[in-house]
């Protein structure tokens, strides 16, 4: 399938993909032992989990997330853009990768270095990607949604098979350093989900701090930060940038599968 940059049978976006900066990520980067690590399948709410982090370590100051971009904040380790700001940047580094397991650096299996994998419910992944691809120029644009439920269901998607992403990290979740988030829990209690990567990260918030958090990592707070919500990427197609904010809903929640579903878009 075309459109993509295919390593090892996974597609990545072509616009960052740099063979030799995957093959280095998995035999020469050294993780250190203060950095942070965000881990997800593309559409999980990755920048939402980016934001909460940064606040949190900004105690709730706004500051930080407002004046610097969220790709120079938690570069993503995997993209042309973001490798070469990690390599060279000193001290505790905040590290974005929606690599599956295997491709990832194995020098964070032996390391005590925190990692957040931060799950969605694949239903709405697959709205959300869809709609993304369908107004980006970054993946092979879909004509239909039942064609896109077909490639996600196939692993023919950016980064391959969720089911399979999933399975190899989720082999992690006992280990003191992963901490495994839920999209939907994080929708329903944003608050909780703050303080449980409060208590991961050993921060201690006062409820006044936490209440910034909240604030300035809600979806319409967010929506609005151009800092955060890639409208500065100006690509050729998209002279206005990408709608990475589009609706922001746990249509799906994975853990009440009684709820009926619902239209997600
Ligand atoms: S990407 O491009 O893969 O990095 O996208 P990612 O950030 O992982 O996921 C984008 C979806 O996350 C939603 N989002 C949020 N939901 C709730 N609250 C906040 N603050 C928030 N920020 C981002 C975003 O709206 C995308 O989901 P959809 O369903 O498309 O709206």
């Amino acid at each position: 399938m075309s459109g993509y940059s295919w390593f090892e049978g996974i597609p990545f976006p072509v616009m960052w993909f740099q063979k030799e900066i995957v093959e280095d990520i998995r035999n020469m980067f050294v993780v250190k032992e203060e950095d942070l690590i965000i881990l997800t399948y593309p559409k999980s709410g990755t920048h939402w989990l980016i934001d909460i982090v940064c606040l949190i370590q900004t105690k709730g100051d706004p500051k930080w997330i407002q004046s610097v971009p969220i790709w120079d904040r938690s570069p993503w380790i995997e993209y042309s853009n973001g490798y070469p700001v990690l390599i060279h940047k000193e001290g505790p580094r905040l590290i974005t990768s929606h690599l599956p397991i295997h491709l990832f650096s194995k020098s964070f299996f032996s390391s005590k270095a925190k990692a957040i994998y931060l799950i969605r419910n694949p239903r709405d992944v697959i709205v959300s990607g869809y709609y993304f691809l369908g107004k980006s120029n970054i993946g092979k644009n879909p004509e239909s949604l039942g064609t896109y439920i077909e490639w996600f269901l196939e692993g023919n998607v950016l980064y391959g098979s969720w089911f399979e992403h999933v399975r190899g990290w989720l082999s992690m979740r006992k280990c003191d350093n992963f901490l495994v988030l839920y999209y939907e829990d994080m929708k329903k209690d944003t608050k909780g989900t703050i303080k449980k990567i409060c208590d991961f990260l050993g921060k201690k918030l006062g409820p006044d701090e936490l209440d910034l958090v909240l604030k300035y990592s809600s979806f319409q707070v967010m929506k609005e930060n151009n800092m955060s919500n890639f409208s500065l990427i100006k690509l050729d197609l998209h002279p206005n940038g990408l709608n990475i904010m589009r609706k922001g809903k746990g249509a799906h929640p994975t853990h009440q599968p009684k709820d009926k579903p619902t239209n997600a878009h």
